[in-house]
């Protein structure tokens, strides 16, 4: 726990000009992006307007008892009719750039394993006019091209277990960077594979739901897949762009210190952060992963020269950090902890880790049950700078979820502005030992549909008002605003 309990940096009210931090500042580097973040299933709804078909969590968010108070995406922030509005604001807040994601069933809505289908031209004008607003504003963009919502004809055919979904992304890909590509700099392949692969085929809490290891571990490669035919697609389509890939990299440590504890870091290690940063940037799998996931899967999916496809060049990685990882190995005395932070199932996220348990950690959580560890944020950066020297990062998701309430047109969210400040802090911690931190994008720029956790959980930093669609900056935001203002951190408080 780094986090302290020091008092907030702002007043109670909403101040009528941004904040400058006083006294006390660390700076960021000249030229540092400054963004916050979200995802299309997240915010935009409309889900069936102008030809959009069903996405997976479409399906599953429609499903009884899969998402908490039955909520689904259908409306979510209307961030797909508001965005002008949303746009506008960012501008007040003088946010410079934003992550928004494509949802694919826009874009190509009838594609089968077999073809990508006619592409949708509304599906397209919507992001199109979206970058349009965006560049008028002073934002720059970067898009991820796939956060999650697969057309539920993909899935289907089998979805990420299936090969030709990879196919079938890198064309799409190709596709919109064909159409943005001249405006965009930077596209995001995927966001989180872990979660896509994890969290919707072993643990079924994400879409799809399914519940099966093997299909889970089939996932993760058919993901790293689609990450490098996609990458190698975006960089036809849009020579001039910068291909990322955002992984939710883990800082796994062990509280207790035999060798089977340090042997359960290593697996868990494996699982999240180097099945995918092995293959992506040095075109191999890791060979205890492969060693210590043999009773699931023998990697058959793994065709000879998958590993050249998935090894492309990478000019950014993208860091999502939100909380540490610490485990232990579980000698099945006690009932086995399972405080991983990925939502309640039955069924583990972790293919071949039945002796692994995630002992609850004491300290200050955030309302999702997250620990909160600023230390994290930099040893994650400072890991990739070290393993990956000149490989150039950039943190493309943080954030926290409080149980925020909105009195008087005002929410007083200090517990943010301390989870931010410390986070922030651990940022520079990192570009101040020389890791080539390019910029901070905060998750969210407002409140939304948080998954398996409906509305329930709020990580905006603008306040929605679900029945009304209001938006009202939470002091988080002014806060974060007189940061970018002034491209430095506030210490003095
Ligand atoms: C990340 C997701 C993002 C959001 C945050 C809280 O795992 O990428 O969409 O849900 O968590």
């Amino acid at each position: 726990m780094t986090t302290t309990e020091e008092p907030a940096t702002t007043t109670a009210a909403v101040p009528a000009a941004r904040p400058q931090p006083r006294e006390g500042v660390r700076a960021f580097p000249p030229g540092f992006v400054w963004g916050t973040a979200t995802a299309a299933y997240q915010v935009e709804g409309a889900a069936e307007e102008d030809g959009r078909t069903p996405s997976i969590w479409d399906t599953f968010s429609r499903t009884p008892g899969k998402v908490l108070g039955g909520d689904t995406g259908d409306v979510a922030d209307d961030h797909y009719h508001r965005f002008r509005e949303d746009v506008a604001l960012m501008q007040r807040l003088g946010l410079r750039a934003y992550r928004f994601s494509v949802a694919w069933p826009r874009i190509t809505p009838q594609v089968s394993a077999d073809a990508l289908g006619p592409v949708n031209p509304a599906g397209l004008e919507f992001y199109s006019t979206l970058v349009d607003e965006l560049l008028a504003a002073g934002i720059e963009p970067a898009v991820t091209l796939y956060h999650w919502d697969l057309p539920q004809a993909l899935e289907d055919a089998g979805g990420w277990t299936n090969r030709a979904t990879a196919e079938r992304f890198a064309e799409y890909a190709g596709i919109v960077a064909g159409a943005l590509g001249d405006r965009v700099k930077t596209f995001i392949t995927l966001n989180e594979p872990w979660c896509s692969a994890y969290l919707g085929y072993a643990s079924g809490v994400h879409a799809p739901g399914r519940t099966d290891q093997a299909a889970a571990l089939t996932a993760v490669h058919h993901l790293n897949l689609a990450h490098g035919l996609g990458a190698a697609a975006v960089r036809a389509a849009a020579p001039g762009a910068r291909v990322a890939l955002t992984l939710n990299l883990a800082w796994v440590r062990t509280d207790r210190g035999t060798d089977a504890d340090h042997d359960a870091v290593r697996r868990v290690d494996g699982l999240q952060n180097r099945v995918f940063l092995d293959p992506v940037l040095r075109g191999s799998y890791p060979a205890d992963v492969l060693a210590d996931t043999a009773s699931v899967t023998d990697w058959s999916f793994v065709r000879e020269g998958d590993l050249e496809l998935v090894h492309q060049p990478l000019d950014v990685l993208g860091v999502n950090y939100y909380s540490p990882t610490v485990v232990r190995h579980w000698d099945g005395a006690a009932p086995r902890a399972e405080a991983d932070g990925h939502g309640a199932s039955t069924h583990s996220p972790w293919p071949a880790c039945e002796d692994v348990e995630f002992p609850e950690l004491p300290g200050h959580k955030t309302a999702m049950g997250w620990s909160v560890d600023a230390r994290g944020m930099r040893e994650l950066l400072l890991r990739m700078h070290a393993e990956h020297p000149g490989l150039e990062l950039l943190v493309t998701e943080n954030g926290a979820a409080y149980p925020d309430v909105l009195v008087d047109g005002h929410v007083d969210d200090a517990d943010r502005i301390r989870y931010l400040r410390d986070h922030l802090g651990a940022v520079l911690d990192a570009v101040e030992a020389g890791a080539p931190v390019r910029g901070y994008f905060l998750w969210s720029f407002l409140d939304n549909f948080e998954w398996g956790y409906g509305f329930s959980k709020r990580f905006g930093i603008v306040h929605v008002d679900y029945d009304t669609q209001v938006r009202t900056p939470k002091d988080s935001a002014w806060w974060y605003s007189g940061v970018i203002g002034a491209n430095a951190l506030p210490t003095g408080d």
